[in-house]
């Protein structure tokens, strides 16, 4: 059985045909890329994936669960670390990281905050309300959410834009670490780089379809401005 079992996949919005007969499947350990143009339909593929967006048609199941029958545990069993959302600006980075520890029925859950505080450096920080954070630390404590509770299988919709270098290589190198220990990871990006050093797979998208699957190349950037491009 695989992890992720995506078959025949379509969602419109309106006219625009954002996902279109998507066909995927992933097996614990990869680290997944989905790659492609603006609006090429990577968010949404992973709204799907996490039952943030209803399918018109196709199936979607993720660790054995019928993402649209069980929309809340698959959101329970995964880690989410979205795209666009910032944390409430009401909370503390702290108090944020206590509500997602209790969201995901966590028990023992102060070691793990105390070491995402650690590990991405941003201690300091702790107590600052979420709306007077920087941006890259609202991208560190996103990250700390989505991981907090170890999920066996997370989605990052582009994962390092605004991290500085040094916490982006601490990420890059947490990522590897865990498809090591056999986790799994299913990631969007544009960095044609992030990509070729992280991906054991990708996918590259076109006006929501699929054009390429298959292993980075030794030329990313050749190769996807090649496919992309229009005509
Ligand atoms: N809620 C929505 N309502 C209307 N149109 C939408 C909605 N969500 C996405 N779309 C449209 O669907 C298409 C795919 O969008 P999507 O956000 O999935 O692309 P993307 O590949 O993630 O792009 P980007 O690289 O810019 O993040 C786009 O044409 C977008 O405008
Ligand atoms: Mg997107």
């Amino acid at each position: 059985m695989f992890l992720v079992d995506v078959k025949e996949l379509s969602k419109s919005f309106g006219s625009v045909r954002a996902v279109d007969s998507v066909s995927l499947q992933l097996k614990e350990g990869e680290l997944f890329g989905l790659l492609g143009p603006n609006g090429s339909g990577k968010t949404t593929i992973i709204k799907c994936l996490t039952g943030q967006v209803r399918p018109d048609a196709g199936s979607v199941s993720v660790s054995g669960l019928d993402v649209f029958k069980e929309r809340v545990r698959v959101r329970g069993v995964v880690g989410i670390i979205p795209e666009q959302e910032s944390p409430p600006s009401f909370l503390t980075a702290e108090e944020y990281l206590f509500f997602a520890a209790k969201v995901r029925r966590m028990k023992d859950f102060k070691g793990a905050i105390d070491h995402w505080f650690d590990f991405l450096e941003f201690s300091d920080q702790r107590k600052v309300l979420c709306k007077d954070l920087s941006r890259g630390t609202r991208q560190k404590l996103m990250f700390a959410q989505g991981f907090l509770h170890d999920p066996s299988l997370a989605f990052i919709d582009e994962p390092l834009v605004n991290l500085d270098p040094l916490i982006q290589k601490k990420m890059k190198d947490f990522l590897k670490k865990r498809v090591k220990e056999g986790k799994t990871v299913f990631l969007s990006t544009h960095s044609l780089e992030i990509a070729k050093e992280l991906c054991t797979r990708l996918c590259i998208l076109k006006q929501g379809k699929i054009v390429y699957s298959g292993k980075p190349k030794r030329n990313m950037e050749g190769f996807f401005l090649k496919l992309v491009k229009n005509g």
